[in-house]
């Protein structure tokens, strides 16, 4: 019996109790390499004797102050360290507990940014299909999978829309290359606003690498530029969700440097705090703050744990030891690894469909039935065994269903800690290989 109303009711989870580096320790004795830490959570591994002593020093000095009263240094130290050197224009930062919470703050100081420029009618965001921007009210609504809205569809807000994801490898024609993909995604894009009424859009919503719904994708080239320049033809803001892909998990601090387009507003979360504290965090452009600066000078808006002392300093710690670690770019060199690693091992698989992402965010595809395209039925499963199969080999992976079009599709996310060691990343593409190859020994028996 357990009194946590675990995930699944019918199935009791095993239970973790240490973590080690890139190791879980379960209460059974297995040991399982934390190959996507958590959800491309844990950027530096468990465990770390400095985060840890940077908490209980903060929960010893400060554990907590309301923010309505009063700032604290953890906090303030974190917002300098994130956005004192403006990156991309991004100059103040709002700490949250998690992802959806970003979201759902990034909403409402867009919101909030046309009220105060006295264009009260836009409330829309148009976001795209297939995504995730977290599992609260409007959170989920913006998010785009139709398989996780379908239960709480009659809740969601109704001041959002939906356009196509850059999702080339499904949707890209064969008769395009990326600049006319990109030009039909913008004129997508384009209509959408039309439909609307382009004074009534405030925002357009995307996450930059596209993490749990699709595994992993990232836009062509010139896609980010391309929607960037429909948001300024009507005045809207682009809001950026890294909340799962931002903080050095593509490889750069922030995925969008990779496509050359800084957002209005962007989410982070996940590595923020590497797991040891809930954190999340909204990032504000200067064209965001200056409009607020100059209305209300207020964000009407705050939550109870908003920058938690002890949270801020968990982050502090932890984005400290990914700068002086070099740990970003070990990202990039040990993704690159791991992706080679991973087709050197699956490409003659006949259901791996494709491996691909950036840095240590690497996503595996896989489809009944590679050269027509043709995904496994959604009861089949298939990522859940996949899931399966990789835990008996020792080896935690981050499944995921209805890649294609919020319902049928299967993939797998794989992101390990930045400090992996590179023979646990060769390791983990060997176990990987073998696990797949059972998995679909399962599904066909
Ligand atoms: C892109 C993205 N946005 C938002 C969220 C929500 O974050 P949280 O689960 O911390 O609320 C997630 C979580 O997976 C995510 O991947």
């Amino acid at each position: 019996m357990t009194a946590v109303l675990q995930r699944s009711l019918s199935q009791r989870s095993p239970l973790a109790l240490r973590g080690e580096g890139p190791m879980l320790v379960l209460a059974d004795g297995r040991r399982i390499v934390d190959a996507s830490g958590g959800a491309a959570v844990a950027c530096i591994g468990h465990g770390d004797a400095r985060v840890i002593q940077a908490m209980t020093h903060q929960a010893a000095r400060l554990a907590y102050a309301h923010t309505g009263f009063f700032t604290s240094e953890p906090a303030e130290a974190l917002a300098e360290k994130l956005v004192g050197h403006r990156p991309g224009g991004l100059s103040r930062a709002l700490f949250v507990s998690s992802g959806s919470e970003a979201m759902e703050a990034a909403l409402k100081l867009a919101r909030q940014y046309f009220v105060e420029r006295g264009e009260p009618g836009r409330v829309h965001a148009i976001a795209r299909r297939q995504s995730y921007h977290g599992a609260t009210l409007a959170a989920l609504g913006v998010g785009g999978h139709r398989a996780r809205r379908a239960l709480y569809e009659a809740l969601l807000p109704v001041h959002v829309s939906h356009v196509s994801p850059c999702f080339a490898f499904h949707h890209r024609r064969a008769d395009e290359d990326d600049a006319a993909y990109v030009a039909r995604l913008a004129l997508e894009l384009d209509a959408e606003f039309q439909r609307v009424g382009p004074h009534r859009v405030m925002a357009f919503c995307a996450e930059t690498v596209v993490g749990a719904t699709t595994g992993c994708v990232a836009a062509v080239p010139g896609y980010f530029a391309a929607m960037r320049a429909v948001c300024e033809r009507y005045g809207a803001l682009l809001i950026l969700d890294e909340v799962m892909c931002g903080l050095g998990r593509t490889g750069v601090p922030h995925a969008w440097e990779a496509d050359g387009v800084a957002p209005d507003i962007q989410t982070i979360g996940k590595g923020l705090g590497g797991g040891y504290q809930p954190i999340g965090a909204v990032l504000v452009g200067e064209r965001v703050v200056h409009a607020l600066w100059r209305g209300s000078a207020a964000f009407s808006h705050g939550q109870t744990y908003q920058a938690h002392p002890v949270a801020c300093a968990a982050a502090l710690a932890v984005q400290t030891i990914v700068e002086a670690e070099g740990l970003i770019a070990r990202s990039r060199d040990l993704g690159e690894r791991l992706q080679t690693n991973l087709r050197a091992a699956l490409s003659e698989h006949p259901h791996v469909a494709d491996v691909r992402g950036r840095g240590l965010f690497v996503g595996v595809e896989f489809l009944a039935d590679r050269a027509a395209r043709c995904p496994f039925a959604a009861s089949d499963g298939v990522a859940e065994r996949v899931k399966n199969a990789a835990l008996d080999a020792g080896v935690g992976v981050y499944p995921g269903s209805g890649t294609i079009d919020g319902v049928v599709g299967d993939h797998v996310l794989i992101a390990p800690p930045f400090n992996v060691p590179e023979s646990l990343v060769d390791e983990i593409a060997d176990k990987f290989a073998k696990a797949v190859a059972s998995a679909f020994e399962r599904v066909s028996a």
